[in-house]
């Protein structure tokens, strides 16, 4: 008899969650501080999102799949009076953040490890200045386009938390990706692109520190393209 097939636990998610076994001390960061950094989805959100930090924040930001963190880590440092979401179901990429974190003292940032759909449906309308998807899974075969982050309800989640005037930033080094980012994000009634000349899209982001992912693409010859979009 074949098995039922095992129903999808998530919406927007299709990566692996775990991968080499942790270190003894990136258990014990798992267990010990991520709690105390992860949101809590089963109570109401804040109306007030400054309200999730300890630290005075006026501002806050949303990341999509932080990877290996070094883009989270880089801002939360250099802008201490914004408060950061991080979401990354891939609990390896989660404990190399959350060592960094306690090395450097960073107290502005929250944390979810499971898809970010249900973070962007937790938060309140209108609650973030900035959302971040950067080099988001690309899933390049033509029959795996559904899988990718930016689709019209995921835009619609987006529309709903940014601030009128707020960002979404979008990198990539997938042509048809990036191509696909703009039709969806033209199509969209609540998103402008901000860019008015081709430097505006080739040029990193201000304060770039790069990412894993997009110095894995230089080395395969691949460059990138820096999308901003304005909620209107
Ligand atoms: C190609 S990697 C890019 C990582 C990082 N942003 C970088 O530039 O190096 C995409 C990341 O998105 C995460 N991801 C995929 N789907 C997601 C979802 N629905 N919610 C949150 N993260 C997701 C994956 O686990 C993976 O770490």
């Amino acid at each position: 008899m074949t098995e039922p097939r095992r129903a999808r636990a998530t919406e927007a998610f299709f990566g692996r969650r775990k991968g080499k076994p942790l270190r003894e001390r990136q258990a014990a960061q798992i267990e010990n501080l991520l709690p105390a950094l992860r949101l809590d989805l089963k109570e109401p959100a804040p109306e007030d999102l400054s309200a999730l930090f300890p630290a005075a924040v006026k501002r806050t930001r949303l990341e999509i799949g932080f990877g290996g963190g070094e883009h989270l880590i880089h801002r939360a440092a250099e802008d201490p009076s914004t408060g950061f979401i991080g979401v990354e179901p891939f609990v390896n990429s989660m404990a190399k953040l959350l060592r960094q974190i306690e090395a450097r003292e960073i107290d502005n940032v929250r944390l979810y490890d499971d898809d970010a759909t249900q973070v962007l449906d937790w938060l309140p309308p209108a609650s973030i200045d900035q959302v971040d998807l950067l080099y988001p899974d690309p899933w390049p075969k033509r029959k795996h386009w559904k899988r990718r982050f930016v689709s019209k309800v995921n835009l619609d989640r987006f529309a709903r938390v940014l601030r009128p005037g707020g960002l979404f930033c979008f990198a990539s080094d997938i042509d048809s990706y990036v191509n696909w980012t703009l039709i969806h994000c033209r199509d969209h009634a609540a998103f402008e692109w901000t860019a008015e000349k081709s430097a505006d899209w080739l040029t990193p982001f201000a304060g770039w520190p790069s990412t894993r992912y997009e110095a894995k693409a230089r080395r395969e010859g691949r460059g990138s393209a820096y999308l901003t979009f304005r909620r209107v």
